[in-house]
C-alpha cells in the first residue's frame, strides 16, 4: 500500500462536523493517516463547497487517492465534490451503496449525511468504501465516459 492510498483526506461543514470527528477517530485506529481539512467546530456556520473542494484539491495533488465529505445531508458536499476533475464522490446511506460505489463507479470520494443516518451505519459504510476494489471489467469502459 502507498502512502496516499493509506492516506485519507475527509472535511465536513458545521451540519457534518460531529460525525466527521467520529470518523476521524475511526480512520486513526484503523491506521490511516487522516488529513483533516475542517471544519473544526460545529458552530460557526460555513458553505459545504470549500470544504468539498479542500478534498477535491487533496485529491488532484496526489496528496491521497480517496477522501470522505459530510454535510447535513450529505447532498451538497458530494455535487460540490463532484464539480471538480477526477473527483467521483457517491453520497451513500447504507454499507451495500459503499460497497458497489467502490465495485461499479471506483468512487474516490465517499459522501455521508450526518443529519440522516446514524454513527453505526456511517462506520460500515466508511469500512466498505475502503475494503472494496473496484471491479474492474465492464466497469471500466463506464467510468472511463465519466471523465
Ligand atoms: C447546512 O445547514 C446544510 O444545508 C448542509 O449541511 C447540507 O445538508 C447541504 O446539502
Amino acid at each position: 500500500m502507498t502512502k496516499a492510498s493509506k492516506s485519507i483526506a475527509i472535511a465536513a461543514d458545521h451540519a457534518g462536523f460531529a460525525l466527521k470527528a467520529k470518523l476521524v477517530d475511526e480512520l486513526r485506529d484503523s491506521g490511516y493517516e487522516v488529513r483533516d481539512l475542517g471544519t473544526h467546530d460545529a458552530t460557526t456556520s460555513v458553505d459545504y463547497p470549500d470544504f468539498g473542494a479542500a478534498v477535491a484539491q487533496a485529491i488532484a495533488s496526489g496528496e491521497v487517492e480517496r477522501g470522505v465529505v459530510v454535510c447535513g445531508t450529505g447532498i451538497g458536499i458530494s455535487i460540490a465534490a463532484n464539480r471538480h476533475a477526477g473527483v467521483r464522490a457517491a453520497l451513500c446511506h447504507d454499507e451495500t451503496s459503499a460497497r458497489l460505489c467502490r465495485e461499479h463507479n471506483d468512487a474516490n470520494v465517499l459522501a455521508l449525511g450526518a443529519r440522516l443516518i446514524g454513527d453505526v451505519v456511517a462506520k460500515d459504510c466508511l469500512h466498505a468504501f475502503l475494503s472494496t476494489d473496484f471491479a474492474g471489467d465492464r466497469h471500466v469502459r463506464r467510468v472511463a465516459k465519466l471523465g
